[in-house]
């Protein structure tokens, strides 16, 4: 975000003593570097210093370690999402929150709830860094350039509720499978489905650099109003046949948020497996009410 001066002012905040003024004087001496002006603040536990923010983005919470799902984490990180919101939101109660702690959708869920804020301005980033790996895979797959290639992830940010939109993925406009078998493609959608366990088994803990590209790049398109779509965790109310779950779809980004959720049309299998995604994300959310959170 600092890099593409998304904003004039950029404030890290973590409850760990001096890891966020660590990292944002790291950070900082890049500016000569890296050419941009952003003015860097970092802080512990301090939440005036976010007072008036435009947009927050909460990662706080327990990373996954090997072979965790991002639901295991739901206990531990309800608490620690619904502590930040609401002293988030004593400070800068007109800010857009972007939500990006696991498991990311009932996270999502769990904010709005507590926040009690419209669902336009509660969403989480999830759709937007699995699309950018569909889009790496499928690109390392063909051979080609990864921004010539455009696709979509819609459903849940899981394992095993991700839906990588093939029918619609292309190469300039053109189809992907006029360039990929059907099996390479089959491997390229259960490689980006496990995307982030991927890396988490090779490096011990959570993704940063694509997770922090994806959110920068939304967060741009709210802070100027680019209107960008992003799949995104979204409040759903009828659309896909849903009602009250947060769950990922195409979602128009600007200055007030989810401006606009896309319902676009799906194959038959493609349907099926979003009900299936909706009803995985709805049973994990349902945890939130059983462990006292909600
Ligand atoms: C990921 O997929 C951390 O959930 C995040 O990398």
């Amino acid at each position: 975000m600092a890099i593409r001066e998304v904003a004039g002012e950029i404030v890290l905040l973590d409850i760990k003593e001096g890891l966020a003024e660590g990292k944002v004087l790291d950070m900082y001496q890049t500016a000569t570097l890296m050419d941009f002006d952003t003015t860097l603040t970092g802080v512990t536990n301090d939440y005036a210093a976010t007072a008036n923010s435009d947009v927050v983005v909460i990662t706080s919470g327990m990373p996954r370690k090997p072979g965790m799902t991002r639901e295991e984490l739901i206990g531990v990180n309800a608490g620690i999402v619904k502590d930040v919101v609401t002293n988030i939101l004593k400070y800068s109660p007109n800010a857009i929150l972007l939500l990006v702690s696991n498991p990311m959708d009932t996270m999502t869920y769990l904010a709005q709830k507590v926040s009690g804020l419209p669902a336009n301005r509660v969403f989480g980033m999830g759709g937007a860094l699995d699309s950018a790996r569909f889009r790496c895979y499928l690109a390392k797959a063909m051979n080609v350039c990864s921004n010539d290639v455009d696709g979509m992830v819609i459903g849940g940010h899981g394992d095993t509720t991700m839906i990588p939109l093939t029918s619609k993925a292309s190469y300039k406009g053109v189809p992907v499978s006029e360039f990929l078998d059907k099996e390479t493609l089959a491997k390229v959608a259960a490689d980006t489905m496990v995307g982030g366990a991927t890396l988490t088994k090779l490096l011990g803990t959570s993704a940063w650099y694509a997770p922090g590209a994806a959110v920068a790049r939304v967060v741009e398109s709210i802070i100027n109003d680019e209107k960008k779509v992003f799949a995104s965790c979204v409040h759903l109310d009828g659309q896909y046949g849903q009602k009250d779950i947060y769950i990922g779809a195409p979602a128009v980004i600007g200055r007030n948020g989810v401006e606009k959720v896309l319902e676009i049309s799906l194959t038959e299998e493609e349907k099926a497996a979003f009900a299936k995604s909706a009803e995985a994300v709805r049973k994990t959310a349902s945890v939130l009410t059983e462990i006292g959170a909600l």
